[in-house]
């Protein structure tokens, strides 16, 4: 096809699946298959392709993410992103409307919306096409996190008409989506999210946007920024007008003449919001006129003429039958209430933690008890109170374990920490859990070596612990149940692959207490290798940045137990990596921030980048008040302008050759 051809071609592709995605993501109304949705976008992708300078600003293959960013810059907001005063019960809500009526001289009428539990983000649109869309942050600057947005398929790249406005919404993760996304999560080791909106928020920080694409969310939008300058008189109108543009708005908006109704209206929601596919957290009372919205005014943190009604969480009752015990990595013991099962917040509740004795102890909860339970967030089940006055006497008061229920260790309680401990390394529930964390992601990350299959490990007797798994044959696994001779192979093939892993992540893999990622990090960059880091004293530890007393303690006591010199021992015979490059330090350019624009004469990109690096500088993709240093070359981009407003030293090419020289 000519390049005329493939231009036409490509704005009416581009429009079409851009409606497509419309009809399917906000409307929910899909005119075509998912086959035909597809050949149509594969159509799409092959023009690109042959044409990349045809890209469309609003082309959906933008959605599909795959650029890896260096950082998120900053952005201000042009208006401060507020908060909402909270209202917890009728009598606040009856108040605020009391209070506004004697500040307005009238009684307003007001607009109920749901309160959607995700993550605030400012949306701008210059003459119809999405330019940049940015977090809360601390209310007057937040990340610019536009890549990322692009990926939501209900976030419109282009509006009905070609408007330059500003929006406010939420992004947000369903239940569905999340549970899924955590069901995935667990079964490779990964850690999980705690609730959809942390899950919505990460997926949103991603430096990697394919990641961000991947995980299924979606925007509503409940604000109209200036809607007086266009030409909107009331916040309902707006709303209307942001629907007919394109964005994905709540149905449930309802508009009341008095605080009563609105009252009922809320609690009709109680229940039913539990059938949404999504988690509200509460419901935004907002007043409707946009003159009186200005009339009531602000204060610093948040608007005089809205208030969020937060929903009570939902409890329940339901009968201790039991207190389990759970041992983890590091010993600690923890008690579970094994609970009857009721429904709760949309999902069957049949256990919840009680963290430690002293949080049974402090409530009072015996075996046995009537207790009350609730979801903390709607999501994570919590023990409130135990219903004491229907107690019958058979209840019994429960005790903490003197024995590791695994093992038969006697178990231990230091003082000042709630937790009590088995203390026996070799302890088989400590042993399965360290190798569970020895697999995970931010460790060796070994694909296919998750709880499931180590279990099914320890049960054949084929490992004892984790250096075991490097002796692992294929004809071993086949035996196993639910291994077939693929995902023998598959799994034999990446435990090897990890010997080449840098220290730090066998370091973390270790399971070291109090050695997190990052002090294995600061730790391998330190030190180099593990022979050198083995030979390190207390003080010496305690000189890297950011190690401290606990840590450092922990390192010298743990890496001088005759179980860890073994383990280093048979893992070092196994050919696992101990090394890793220490931290270029001293550099000349230590701790300074560089960002390059437009095109270098005497190197490319990656040279200059190399360069400073080797330095011990650092290269980020955006300008921001951290940025010490602009390098410009030939037709620099706004990264140039941003730099003048934000007062970032610009150097030209010969100005950073004399620098990395200096
Ligand atoms: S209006 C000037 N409406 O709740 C304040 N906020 O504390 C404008 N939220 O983080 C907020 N759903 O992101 C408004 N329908 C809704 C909302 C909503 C969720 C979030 C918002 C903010 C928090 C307010």
């Amino acid at each position: 096809m000519d390049r005329e051809k493939a231009a036409k071609r490509l704005a009416q592709l581009t429009e079409e699946i851009n409606r497509h995605d419309w009809l399917y993501h906000v409307k929910d109304q899909p005119e075509i298959s998912d086959a035909q949705y597809d050949q149509l976008m594969r159509e799409l992708r092959e023009l690109e392709e042959q044409y990349p300078e045809l890209v469309a600003p609003d082309s959906p293959s933008l959605r599909v993410g795959g650029r890896v960013l260096e950082g998120f810059a900053t952005v201000s907001h042009p208006t401060p992103m507020l908060s909402l005063d909270n209202a917890f019960d009728a009598e606040s809500l009856l108040q605020f409307d009391k209070r506004l009526e004697r500040l307005l001289g009238q009684r307003p009428t007001y607009v109920v919306e749901l309160k959607i539990d995700g993550l605030a983000v400012a949306l701008e649109y210059s003459d119809g096409i999405f330019s940049r869309g940015a977090t809360r942050g601390d209310g007057t600057t937040g990340e610019d996190i536009t890549e990322n947005l692009r990926t939501i398929r209900s976030l419109p790249l282009r509006l009905s008409s070609s408007e330059t406005i500003r929006v406010r919404g939420e992004a947000f993760m369903s239940r569905d989506a999340f549970e899924k996304l955590n069901a995935a999560r667990e079964q490779q080791g990964q850690p999980l999210f705690a609730n959809p909106r942390n899950a919505a928020a990460g997926s949103l920080r991603q430096l990697d946007t394919a990641v961000a694409a991947s995980r299924q969310l979606d925007i509503l939008v409940y604000a109209l920024e200036d809607a007086g300058d266009h030409g909107m008189t009331c916040h309902w109108q707006a709303l209307e007008w942001l629907e007919q543009l394109g964005f994905l708005v709540s149905p449930h908006r309802h508009r009341f003449d008095d605080m009563e109704k609105v009252i009922e209206h809320i609690e009709s929601w109680q229940q039913k919001r539990l059938e949404l596919p999504y988690a509200t957290d509460g419901m935004v009372i907002k007043v409707d006129s946009l003159d009186l919205q200005q009339k009531a005014g602000y204060t610093s943190k948040s608007p005089r003429w809205a208030v969020a009604w937060k929903f009570p969480a939902e409890q329940k009752q339901s009968k201790v039958i039991d207190i389990t015990l759970n041992v983890g990595r590091t010993g600690a013991i923890t008690p579970t209430a094994e609970l009857e099962p009721v429904q709760l917040a949309g999902t069957v509740v049949s256990r919840a933690s009680l963290h430690n004795e002293d949080y049974i102890k402090e409530k009072d909860i015996r075996i046995g008890d009537l207790v009350i339970v609730q979801k903390a967030g709607d999501i994570i089940p919590e023990i409130v109170a135990a219903v004491k006055d229907v107690r019958t006497g058979d209840e019994r008061i429960w005790q903490p374990p003197s024995q590791c229920p695994v093992c038969g260790s006697q178990t231990v309680r230091v003082e000042g920490e709630a937790v009590r401990r088995c203390p026996n390394p070799r302890c088989p529930a400590q042993v399965r859990e360290r190798v569970i964390h020895f697999a995970s992601r931010g460790a060796m990350d070994i694909e296919g070596l998750g709880p499931a299959v180590v279990d099914a490990l320890f049960r054949a007797e084929l490992i004892r612990d984790v250096a075991d798994l490097y002796k692992l044959q294929v004809e071993d696994l086949i035996p196993l149940e639910r291994i077939g001779e693929k995902s023998a192979a598959n799994l034999v093939s990446a435990i090897a692959d990890t010997k080449k892993q840098p220290l730090a992540r066998l370091l973390f893999g270790l399971g070291i207490r109090f050695v997190g990622a990052k002090a294995a990090r600061l730790l391998a960059e330190e030190f180099g290798s593990l022979n050198t880091l083995l030979q390190a004293s207390h003080e010496q530890l305690v000189a890297v940045p950011e190690i401290g007393d606990t840590i450092a303690s922990s390192v010298v006591r743990e890496l001088a137990s005759p179980e860890m010199q073994d383990l280093i021992n048979r893992l070092e015979e196994a050919g696992v990596n101990t090394t890793q490059p220490k931290k270029q330090t001293g550099g000349a350019l230590e701790g300074k921030t560089f960002v390059l624009t437009g095109t270098l004469d005497t190197f490319t990109r990656d040279e200059a980048k190399a360069l400073i690096e080797e330095q011990g500088g650092k290269v980020t993709g955006s300008v921001s008040a951290k940025t010490d240093y602009v390098v410009a070359g030939e037709n620099p981009g706004s990264k140039l302008d941003k730099a003048r407003d934000l007062g970032v030293t610009v150097l030209d090419e010969q100005e950073l050759v004399s620098l990395l020289r200096s």
